[in-house]
C-alpha cells in the first residue's frame, strides 16, 4: 500500500492564453479542456495531467499522487489519520474535475496541497501531441518529476518516506540540502531542495525520442525563451534535458534517456559529483555559486566521469564498432 505514480499537478496562472500556446505549439502537450478560467493538458492514454486555473501566477496548487485501488486509498487514509494528519475527503464534484474516481486531500509539513486518489479516467481518443513529437514517456511511471524547494527538509521527508511510502533514491548533502525520491520505477518522481523558502522550482517532461527534446531546444531559441538551464546531463538519473522558463516563471526540465530503478532493491547513496556530469549551466545563480558547479565539472571531466545512456526499444540502433 502506497503510491505507485506522481499523477497530476495543478497550477494558478495569470497567463491561461500564453501556456494554451507554450504548453500545445513548445511542449507538444495536447489541450484537453478550455474554459474562460481554466485550462487542462493531456500528454498520454489518460483524459487530463495538468490543470492550471486563473490565479496567482505560477504557483502549485495541487499535486495528485494515484494508489492502486480504493481499498489501497483507504488504507493511506487510515494510515495519515493515526499520524495525525487532517485529511479531507474530495466531493464526487473534485474528482469530476480531477478526472479520477476518488480523492482525499491534505497539506504536506511544508504547506503543499497533497492529493491521493486511484482510478484516473482513460481518455476515448489516442493522445494527439500539439506539436509534431513521438510522445512522452510517461504512462505508469507517472508525468516525469517535480521539484520543489522548502524550508527544512527534515520537517517534510518523512511526510513522504514513512506515510506515503516514498523510496529515497539518493541525495545531496552539500553544499546545499537535496533529497530525491521514487515511487516507481522512474528515478526519481519527487526532489525536495533546502533553500530557505517554500516554491516551485521545476516540473521534469521525458520524451521518447531524443531528437524531439533538440527540436525543442531550437525551437526555445526561435521564440526567444529563457533556457534557464542550459543542455547537460544529469548525473543521478541521467537526463539529458534542458530546462525552460515558463509563462510563469517556474521552469520545465525537458530531457530524454533517464534512468528507470528497481525499487525492490535500490540502495540510498549520496550524490558527489555535483548535480550534472556535464553541462547544465544555470544562468540564475550567483557567481560564487557557479563557481562551485564549474569545479565540478572540471573534475568529472578530468575523472572522465561518464554513465551508459538508456535507450527504449525504437528510438535506437545497436551499431557495430567496426
Ligand atoms: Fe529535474
Amino acid at each position: 500500500m502506497s503510491v505507485i505514480s506522481l499523477g497530476y499537478v495543478g497550477v494558478s496562472t495569470g497567463r491561461l492564453d500564453e501556456w494554451a500556446d507554450f504548453g500545445t505549439a513548445f511542449l507538444g502537450l495536447q489541450i484537453a479542456d478550455r474554459s474562460a478560467r481554466t485550462l487542462s493538458f493531456r500528454m498520454d492514454d489518460l483524459s487530463q495531467r495538468f490543470q492550471f486555473e486563473d490565479g496567482a501566477d505560477g504557483v502549485i496548487q495541487q499535486i495528485g499522487w494515484e494508489v492502486e485501488s480504493a481499498a489501497a486509498l483507504q488504507a493511506m487514509a487510515a494510515r495519515l489519520e493515526a499520524a495525525g494528519v487532517r485529511i479531507q475527503r474530495g466531493s464526487a464534484a473534485l474528482a469530476g474535475q480531477r478526472r479520477v474516481r476518488e480523492l482525499i486531500w491534505m497539506h504536506d509539513p511544508a504547506g503543499n496541497r497533497v492529493e491521493l486518489y486511484w482510478g484516473p479516467e482513460k481518455a476515448d481518443s489516442p493522445f494527439a501531441p500539439g506539436r509534431n513529437i513521438a510522445g512522452f514517456r510517461a504512462g505508469p511511471l507517472g508525468i516525469g518529476h517535480v521539484v520543489l524547494t522548502c524550508e527544512n527538509i527534515a520537517s517534510v521527508l518523512p511526510f513522504y518516506t514513512e506515510l506515503l511510502g516514498f523510496g529515497v533514491s539518493d541525495y545531496v548533502l552539500a553544499p546545499f540540502k537535496a533529497y530525491f525520491l521514487h515511487v516507481n520505477p522512474r528515478h526519481h518522481s519527487l526532489a525536495l531542495i533546502e533553500n530557505g523558502r517554500r516554491g516551485f522550482h521545476h516540473l521534469m517532461l521525458e520524451l521518447m525520442q531524443f531528437d524531439d527534446v533538440g527540436h525543442a531546444h531550437d525551437l526555445a531559441q526561435l521564440r526567444k525563451a529563457d533556457i534557464a538551464v542550459t543542455l547537460g546531463r544529469h548525473s543521478n538519473d541521467h537526463m539529458t534535458s534542458f530546462y525552460v522558463r515558463t509563462p510563469s516563471d517556474f521552469m520545465i526540465e525537458y530531457g530524454w534517456g533517464g534512468l528507470t530503478i528497481d525499487p525492490a532493491t535500490w540502495q540510498a547513496v549520496e550524490l558527489t559529483d555535483g548535480p550534472s556530469i556535464w553541462g547544465h549551466n544555470r544562468s540564475w545563480l550567483s557567481e560564487e555559486a557557479n563557481a562551485v558547479l564549474r569545479a565540478q565539472l572540471q573534475d568529472n571531466a578530468d575523472r572522465g566521469l561518464r554513465q551508459p545512456v538508456h535507450v527504449l526499444p525504437g528510438n535506437h540502433d545497436v551499431v557495430s564498432d567496426r
